[in-house]
């Protein structure tokens, strides 16, 4: 027997049904699916550090580019001494035969970096949800701790409160608005901002390095916690503090990709996103160091601070740089206080002054939290690289304490550092600042 054949006005019915339900669905989701907002995972990346890459750079082979562009590689850092670079799963066998065709050698820092982004995110969890006087304490308005990273919104509203708690001498700027209209931040901290000697403190320029924005609030913590006790020396500065300078790439590493570097500007005829507001600095922009490509992580952008961050940055500093005694920048890892040159290889001339604060402040943190940090000449320990905002900072407006901090750690976890390591790494950021801030006098 052949079973009945169906009635044709109920297939037609389902059709329309089927019909109905996808004009409703494409009007609940996007048109189009930007792939810029799919959360990017890590699973099974592995973190190489690789030795001696300028051994072969000698042979013609630009291996890091090679590993960025060919491999999809993500380099996590760049020195005279190695390479420290992520390659996704897929990539990791293309990779090593590459390594090994060049004779080269990849150590294995970390087996999966998914694993170090979930660590990070369970510490942060725990820390704050342990606490049994955190939900009882009501001394803080804004939920700022060091416990955890945090926000834009929550770092922007710690700002605010600490202008309304010392409306006297603090004084919160909106300088601009980045690529994609975020507000652009600065507190400033006088008791006269007349006469006294300035002091510029950034973070957050590359966006993964989060301890650098928990480290600049931290040092605003530090000193308006107990303004009225501080030192001569402190008190009597006029500190300019912006926590995060390229909020755009720090909101988007917290929602999508974890290990974004660069803003979130988008690009004329490439469909690659951002500028690396560390190269787009007018100075030896176009030199060393830097990349023409869109798609590379070190893009320099289109002209000299063709971005909206460096652009306001620069404007409001160059309005200010009468008394501006120094620029301290928070970048991570590496553990390291550098100063100028980046762009070429020479020393500025007060190195040796450089030198000896540098110093300095290195012994205090190894007192302190008994951390291993290296104060040194840019180019020697970094290599070349122009459009830094220290060595602009430097050329066009004369500051004498001219510092980019690494903060920790030294390739264990590099920009994925675990909350639990914030407090103590922020103290050594501090540290630096307290030290500058001594030289100055
Ligand atoms: N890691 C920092 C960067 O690559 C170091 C900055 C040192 N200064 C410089 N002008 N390159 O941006
Ligand atoms: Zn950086």
């Amino acid at each position: 027997m052949s079973p009945p054949s169906p009635a044709p006005v109920p297939w037609l019915l389902l059709l329309l049904l089927i019909a109905a339900a996808a004009v409703a669905s494409a009007q609940t989701t996007p048109m189009a699916l930007d792939v810029n907002e799919i959360p990017q995972r890590y699973d099974e990346a592995q973190l190489w550090r690789i030795y001696n890459i300028s051994e072969a750079m000698q042979r013609q082979v630009p291996v890091s580019q090679v590993l960025e562009q060919k491999f999809g590689g993500n380099i996590w850092k760049e020195n005279s001494k190695f390479l420290d670079i992520s390659i996704a799963k897929e990539q990791l066998k293309a990779a090593r035969s590459f390594l090994n065709a060049q004779r080269l050698d990849a150590q294995v820092l970390s087996g999966n970096v998914q694993a170090l982004i979930d660590e990070e995110h369970m510490d942060g969890i725990n820390a704050t949800r342990a606490d049994p006087g955190q939900r009882t304490k009501k001394a803080t308005r804004s939920s700022m701790h060091w416990k955890d990273y945090h926000d834009l919104e929550t770092i922007y509203a710690f700002m605010r409160e600490i202008r309304s708690k010392f409306p006297n001498i603090v004084r919160l700027y909106t300088i601009g608005q980045s690529a994609e209209g975020r507000d652009l931040k600065v507190l400033r901290i006088s008791e006269n901002p007349r006469e006294y000697k300035k002091i510029w403190i950034d973070g957050g320029i590359h966006a993964r390095e989060w301890i650098s924005p928990a480290t600049v609030t931290f040092i605003l913590y530090q000193l308006m916690s107990n303004w009225e006790n501080q030192p001569a020396h402190i008190r009597g500065l006029t500190w300019y503090i912006m926590p995060v300078m390229n909020p755009d790439g720090y909101e988007y590493t917290r929602t999508t990709n974890r290990l974004w570097r660069k803003n979130r500007s988008p690009t004329r005829r490439s469909s690659c996103v951002g500028v690396d507001l560390n190269r787009n600095f007018d100075i030896g922009w176009s030199g060393y160091g830097s990349s023409t490509n869109p798609c590379s992580d070190t893009y320099r952008g289109s002209a000299p601070a063709s971005e909206a961050e460096t652009k306001v940055v620069t404007e409001f500093l160059a309005k200010r740089k009468y008394n501006l005694e120094a620029y301290l920048t928070y970048h991570s890892y590496g553990q390291m206080i550098v100063y100028p040159w980046a762009y070429k290889a020479v020393k500025v001339r007060d190195a040796s002054v450089l030198q000896r604060v540098g110093n300095t402040a290195v012994q205090r943190i190894a007192q302190k939290t008994g951390s291993t940090y290296e104060a040194a000449v840019t180019h020697e320990v970094l290599g070349i690289a122009g459009g830094g905002s220290d060595d602009w900072s430097r050329a066009a407006l004369g500051v004498k304490y001219v510092y980019t901090v690494e903060l920790r750690d030294r390739g264990a976890y590099g920009f994925v550092l675990p909350p639990k390591y914030i407090k103590d790494t922020a103290l050594e950021g501090w540290t630096v600042a307290e030290t500058v801030a001594q030289a100055i006098g």
